[in-house]
This record gives C-alpha cells, structure tokens and sequence, in this order.
C-alpha cells in the first residue's frame, strides 16, 4: 500500500458510501471530498457525503459542493438503484459539519495546486466537476498526479444501455473532455473489472445487525438490494477504484486511447483503440480485493461468487 494525499469526487450513493468508508477504513490520507450530481439530486448527494463523514468520524474531511447537472444534457438519475434519498432508503444520522465555501472545480484547483504532482484524484461520479475544473485551469492535468476514475463499459456491455456505463452516459460531453486531456496519468475503471465486485448476500447476511461504524453503515444502505429487489448482490463500482488508486497491483492495465460517443443511439459508449495512454483495467484480482474491503470495513468476509449473477 503507497499513502498519498486522495481527493474523492462522489454522487453518494450507495458505493459510493461504500468507498467513502473504504478510504478511511484504510486510513488513506483523505484531504477532501467533492459531490456532484449523478445517482441523486446535488442536495442529498452533498448531504449524504456529510452523513456518512460524520457518522465513521471523519467530519473535519471538507466537503465541496459540485455541479448541480451535467454540462449538457439534462439531469437523470439512478434513484431506482440507490433509492430515493440515494442511500437506500436508510436514515442515518444528521452531519456534524457543513459544506465547505469553495465550488468542486475551486477546490480541485486549490488541491492540485497546493499538492504538486502528489495527488491522486479519484472521480466516482459523473466527470462534471473535473470537465468544469479543466477549463477554468488546464495544468490541473500535469499537477495532479494520477486520476482514477470509475467509469466506461470498454470491452463488456454498458449497464445503462447495452454502449454505455452511467457516470459516462450521465455527462458524456465531460468525459469527452476529461478522456482527450493528457494526465501524468489515467486510470479507468470501467464495468469489465467492476462486475467481478459485489456485496453479495451472503456477505450482507454475515454483516451482524447490532454492527455500527463502517460494516454497520454497509448493512442498512444495501438492505434494499436484497430486500425490496430482491437482487444478489451490489456492485463495489467506487470502492474499486480507491483500491486502485492505493495499489494498482490489484488490477492489469492496458494503456488506449479512449473516444466517447456524446449522443445518439449510443450515448456514452466508450470507444477503445490503440496508441493512447488512457490505462484500462481489463483483469481484477476479486478475492484480494474483496477480502481487503471486508477487513477495512470491519466486516466477515465470505466468499459468494455465484452472488455476482444477479447483483445490480
Ligand atoms: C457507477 O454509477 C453509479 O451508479 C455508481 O455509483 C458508480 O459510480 C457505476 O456505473
Ligand atoms: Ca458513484
């Protein structure tokens, strides 16, 4: 594991909860979080990342108000997926802080620059922010130094439309942008390795329901997953990319250049071709993964691979 100042950009959601805990379960040197809108309106997807902050004890992490929509297209949610307050459906407890004052792109621009070359930069949301932060300041790209996103559908089918993954298809105009830009590095995180994930049942029924903290936070935001659902697992889609982020060897990269389709039929779609130097992760080591975030979380691990068939 490398320690290195983590900058989260999130659209909480249930995994995104998920990687919020995972990052402070690892005791990553978490500097600020960023929201923008994606799974649910920009309000709950700000007030959930304060929640959950606040709940695993970590609401001195600044929290940075984003994009209330995409940059283009109009805004659509995944409520049918993270329930209707984003989180669920579970109520947990009111944030102990409030937002800071910067908008995301400020402060990913104020982060880039204080930390120089240093900071990782995880994007588990739509790309609004960091298209946004771009514009205003081009360098961002050299003075972070790596970005991981969660994000595209590369050689497997969407879960949005059969093209397309939703961060993508939700602001494909920003992730246009955001693929054509040369980083210091890029990491994409996309569906191929993000559906070998999952909290599955039985590893949600291993959860004790008197648990709190971080595997207790786990056990109500999936509960609809596997109640109201009735599906057999949830996907670890931005818990993935944090692990990655902290250690790449969890994953093989393959270095492309990515194109995204920006409207039509087949918004979203992420079109692979070789001679770029966008590193897609086409392979995933599942258990060490799995068992990593059991741990961080506080949570049994216990193996369910046929979970996988039917998680959402
Ligand atoms: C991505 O979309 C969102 O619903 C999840 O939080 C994840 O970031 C998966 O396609
Ligand atoms: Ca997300």
């Amino acid at each position: 594991m490398s320690f290195q100042p983590i900058m989260l950009d999130v659209d909480t959601g249930v995994d995104d909860a998920a990687a919020i805990a995972y990052a402070l379960g690892l005791e990553a040197d978490l500097v600020a979080v960023s929201t923008v809108a994606g799974n649910i309106h920009i309000d709950l997807t700000t007030g959930n990342t304060l929640k959950v902050l606040s709940l695993l004890g970590a609401e001195d992490v600044p929290v940075f108000r984003g994009a209330s929509r995409p940059l283009i297209k109009p805004f659509q949610d995944a409520a049918h997926i993270h329930g209707g307050n984003g989180l669920g459906g579970a109520t947990i407890p009111d944030a102990l802080a409030d937002e800071a004052d910067l908008t995301a792109p400020e402060a990913i621009i104020a982060m880039a620059e204080e930390f120089q070359g240093d900071l990782t930069f995880v994007a588990a949301g739509p790309l609004t922010n960091l298209a946004i932060a771009l514009s205003l300041r081009p360098q961002i790209a050299q003075q972070i130094g790596k970005l991981v996103l969660m994000g595209g559908a590369f050689f497997n089918p969407g879960n949005v439309t059969p093209y397309a993954e939703f961060n993508i298809w939700a602001d494909p105009d920003a992730a246009a942008q955001v693929f054509a830009t040369e980083w210091n590095e890029v990491i994409a995180i996309g569906l191929d390795v993000t559906h070998q994930v999952a909290i599955t049942t039985r590893m949600w029924e291993a959860i004790p329901e008197k648990f709190s903290g971080a595997a207790g936070l786990m056990r109500k935001i999936a509960a609809r997953t596997f109640t109201e659902r009735v599906r057999s697992g949830f996907f670890l889609h931005d818990p993935l990319a944090v692990a990655v982020a902290l250690d790449e060897s969890l994953v093989t990269l393959e270095p492309y250049a990515v194109e995204v389709v920006t409207d039509g039929e087949e918004r979203g779609r992420t079109i692979v071709r070789d001679g770029g130097n966008v590193l897609i992760a086409t392979e995933v080591k599942a258990e060490v993964f799995l068992r990593r975030f059991c741990d961080a979380l506080g949570m049994p691990y216990v193996q369910d691979d046929a979970g996988l068939d039917g998680a959402e």
